[in-house]
């Protein structure tokens, strides 16, 4: 039976099934309205006083073929024009950049997301980390990230990235099956993942791969294969695990019976369990919702540990993991629109979330998701209330569950609770019932 280190089977169980998203996302954001974004437009022009550094994250939501599983609001390369794309974009970062709380916001991470900048020639994704670079104010110590796939990561590429000094490349492997990567619609074989993320290791650059696990007609043997074979690259890994999106690809094949579903959630839980099994043992550390981790300055970004009172500036169409503080949003995703409303000069936001006080600290309870603890000092400098009176039922029910541990500074996961975090932060939602 699949052991994690240091929780046996038997002594793992709390919930039916495995949470993997915590409350609070993107896809609860309430519709922008006038009044709202004029909120929004005020706390831009006031000061940020949060002592947290942060993170701009421009996105390129553009991809050269849809993976069957993908949820990601990305637009197909050939319906999109590029450089007035990447002329918009700018234009919207240059809006936040004039705002007052941008001008007294430090960022120690640049970080290029969305579907797969590595669309974008070398030239183009320097010219916009340039362009971020006279635009924002960067901490001393600060980080440059890609995203690509090697589909589009030609070698001569990924050697001018490094030569420009990116720290690190997060590619979606997904996994080194060949058989299920075309039967996710991958369109690169293995080998090709194999050889860019090697060329950019030797290069001396991070890689971080996305591997996703609980795929269909994926068995534990090509699960531990595709692990064995991230950790033999020395990779980092963001392991997820495979959610059915509506309206995907995916759930089309599943419903028409040209893919069998994902497997049930004991075998998902198994999957997990069998990861965190064989990276631990590798010398890797859980960190964050999905990583695994032997970068020291992963276990210290500050964008992550600063949650919820640290930022993202993300920026681009389609990008949804925005937050500045009490705000959170998403963008435009069609990418036309998103062109025609920054024309127009304003911001392309689609959904804004102004939290309250209340949501506030459940939100801060959601540093369990990140494995990160609550600390109670903070807590009471914020709130004036400590996380047991402001939620006594469900820290009690955890407890007993042996999920969590109290003690005079903090709370935090139990190694039984991190298997069941995202469960566990649900107990904060606002009507929660269970
Ligand atoms: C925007 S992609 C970034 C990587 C890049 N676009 C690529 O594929 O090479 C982020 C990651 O989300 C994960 N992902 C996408 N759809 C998912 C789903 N339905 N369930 C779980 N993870 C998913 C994949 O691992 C993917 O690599
Ligand atoms: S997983 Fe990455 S490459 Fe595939 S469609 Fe989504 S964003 Fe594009």
């Amino acid at each position: 039976m699949t052991k994690a280190v240091g929780l046996e089977k038997s002594n793992s169980e709390a919930y039916d099934s495995r949470e993997n998203w915590p409350p609070y996302t993107y896809r609860d954001y309430p519709d922008i309205k006038a009044e709202t974004y004029e909120t929004f437009m005020q706390f831009l022009n006031t000061e940020n006083t949060s002592d947290r550094l942060m993170e701009l994250q421009p996105w390129v939501s553009v991809c050269d073929s849809r993976c069957a599983f993908c949820y990601f609001p990305t637009t197909a390369s050939s319906k999109v024009q590029i450089e007035p794309y990447l002329d918009l974009l700018k234009k919207e970062l240059a809006i936040y950049a004039k705002t007052k709380y941008i001008k007294t916001s430090y960022f120690d991470e640049i970080v290029l997301g969305g579907g797969t900048p590595s669309v974008l020639s070398a030239e183009q994704i320097i010219d916009l980390i340039d362009f971020c670079k006279a635009n924002f104010n960067t901490s001393k110590e600060y980080f440059i990230k890609i995203t690509g796939s090697s589909k589009t990561l030609a070698l001569k590429k990924i050697d001018k990235l490094a030569q420009y000094g990116v720290y690190q490349m997060d590619m979606g492997a997904q996994t080194f099956d060949d058989k299920l990567r075309h039967a996710l619609c991958l369109p690169d074989s293995a080998a090709d993942v194999e050889k860019a993320i090697s060329h950019a290791r030797k290069l001396g650059l991070v890689v971080c791969v996305d591997l996703m696990y609980n795929l269909p007609g994926q068995t534990m043997e090509s699960w531990v294969a595709t692990l064995k074979k991230a950790i033999e690259l020395d990779a980092e890994i963001d392991a997820y695990s495979l959610h059915v999106d509506p309206g995907t690809l995916l759930e089309k094949m599943i419903k028409d019976g040209q893919s069998p579903p994902p497997g049930d959630a004991e075998y998902e839980k198994e999957m997990y369990l069998k990861a965190y099994e064989m990276l631990t043992k590798a010398g890797y550390k859980a960190v964050g919702h999905d990583r695994y981790s032997r970068v020291e300055w992963h276990m210290r970004e500050n964008c992550l540990n600063g949650w919820p009172w640290g930022g993202i500036l993300t920026t681009g169409a389609g990008c949804f993991m925005g937050y500045l503080q009490k705000f959170s949003y998403s963008n435009i995703e069609n990418i036309n629109e998103y062109m025609d409303t920054v024309r127009s000069g304003k911001l392309p936001i689609c959904r804004l979330s102004e939290s309250t006080t209340e949501d506030m600290m459940r939100r801060t309870m959601t540093r369990l998701y990140l494995r990160l603890p609550v600390n109670k000092k903070e807590f009471q400098e914020k709130f004036n209330t400590t996380p047991e009176k402001a939620f006594p039922k469900q820290l009690q029910k955890l407890k007993e569950n042996d999920l969590i541990e109290i003690d005079d500074n903090e709370v935090r996961l139990t190694k039984k609770g991190e298997l069941w975090k995202g469960n566990i932060v649900w107990e904060f939602a606002p009507n929660h019932t269970e």
